[in-house]
């Protein structure tokens, strides 16, 4: 059989990224520019500038993916681009890049979810995963427990009601003024630290499989505020090695009821969050004692890239799951 060829633009938020897959899952190229440097001194992503840096960028990230994996604009046989969620104007930048490449080249157009692309990076580092299994999405935007009946069939089972995991990283990070993004940074800083601590509050919401992390979230800000409002000194490390434990504890909690309740062995993490090393830990832990196998993507594909995006756009693709020039961005797209 043709190997398929699968060129897949991603730029949803403050990453331009192209990547070049062949049959999907073999990564030839993967090429990621990440604006988080300029976006640093805002303490947070500035959608404005994130477009203007997206038009500024492309060009030269496809031209990089495609010298990267030796090949030309005629060898693609589709191209793959993320359509939502995520801003709109970032969007917009790699989705008309992706429509003026498709229409000039007569090549099929897919559209792809975002959190689709994230779920579909444990299939590249997995090479034998195939659905069923348990998903669950932390990332900056999304905190979701989703059953992957089948390659782009999903069910929802719970989701965050308010703050997504990452945000509350992000937010408990830059209270403590440690900078952005504040994931990697309280993971980092967590293993310096002790996470019996501060006895921060988990909420497990009458056990059902919603998310929420506001009350975590302002009980770290009261007690950061508490102690500053007292003179006293703040053991920076043992706040996020104690925030980290609570939100790990219920997150991996949670994802283990669910396979448990629904049935499943396999669950495979997915995000940026994904990345944690306390969640990874905690998670494989719970998963050796009720024997359900733990799967996450290397720490690369955790964050956001296009290979993910390739990888969900060419099972779209070989299901007859295209689309036409009129696709338009959407920022709240849902999975
Ligand atoms: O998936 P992603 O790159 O973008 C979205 O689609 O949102 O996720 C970014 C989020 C940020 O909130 C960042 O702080 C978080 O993932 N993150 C982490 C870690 N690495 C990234 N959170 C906790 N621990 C990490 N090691
Ligand atoms: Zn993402």
């Amino acid at each position: 059989m043709k190997d398929i060829i699968t060129l897949a633009v991603e730029s949803s938020c403050d990453e331009t990224a192209v990547a070049v897959l062949k049959n999907g899952r073999e990564i030839l190229s993967n090429v990621i520019n990440t604006q988080i440097e300029l976006h640093k001194k805002f303490g947070g992503v500035v959608p404005e500038v994130a477009s203007r840096k997206h038009i500024e960028n492309i060009d030269a990230v496809l031209e990089e993916a495609l010298t990267e994996a030796n090949i030309t604009l005629n060898d693609i046989d589709h191209i793959a681009v993320t359509y939502g969620p995520g801003l709109a104007g970032a969007l917009l930048v790699g989705l008309s890049h992706a429509k003026a490449l498709a229409f000039t080249l007569n090549k099929p157009l897919v559209g792809v979810n975002h959190i689709e692309g994230h779920v579909s990076a444990n299939y590249i580092e997995h090479k034998d995963l195939k659905p069923p299994f348990i998903t669950l999405i932390v990332s900056g935007g999304h905190t979701h427990l989703v059953e992957v009946k089948d390659y782009g069939e999903y069910e929802i089972l719970g989701r965050t009601r308010d703050d997504a995991s990452g945000e509350a990283f992000d937010k408990i990070a830059r209270a403590m003024g440690l900078g952005y993004p504040g994931g990697p940074i309280i993971d980092r800083l967590a293993k310096q630290g002790n996470k019996n601590a501060i006895d921060f509050p988990r909420a497990f919401l009458d056990d059902g499989y919603d998310f929420s992390f506001s009350g975590l979230k302002s009980s770290a800000l009261n007690y950061l505020n508490a102690k500053k409002m007292k003179n006293e000194e703040i053991v920076v490390e043992d706040v996020c090695a104690s925030f980290q434990e609570a939100a790990v504890d219920v997150l991996s909690k949670k994802a283990i009821k669910a396979a448990k309740e629904k049935g499943y062995d396999i669950i495979a993490l997915a995000g940026g969050v994904a990345s944690n090393s306390a969640l990874r830990e905690k998670i494989t832990e719970l998963g050796k004692e009720n024997n359900i196998d733990i799967k996450y993507p290397p720490l690369i594909l955790c964050t956001d890239n296009a290979a993910m995006i390739g990888c969900a756009g060419y099972y779209n693709f070989i299901n007859g799951r295209i689309h036409d020039m009129s696709l338009n961005a959407v920022p709240n797209l849902k999975i």
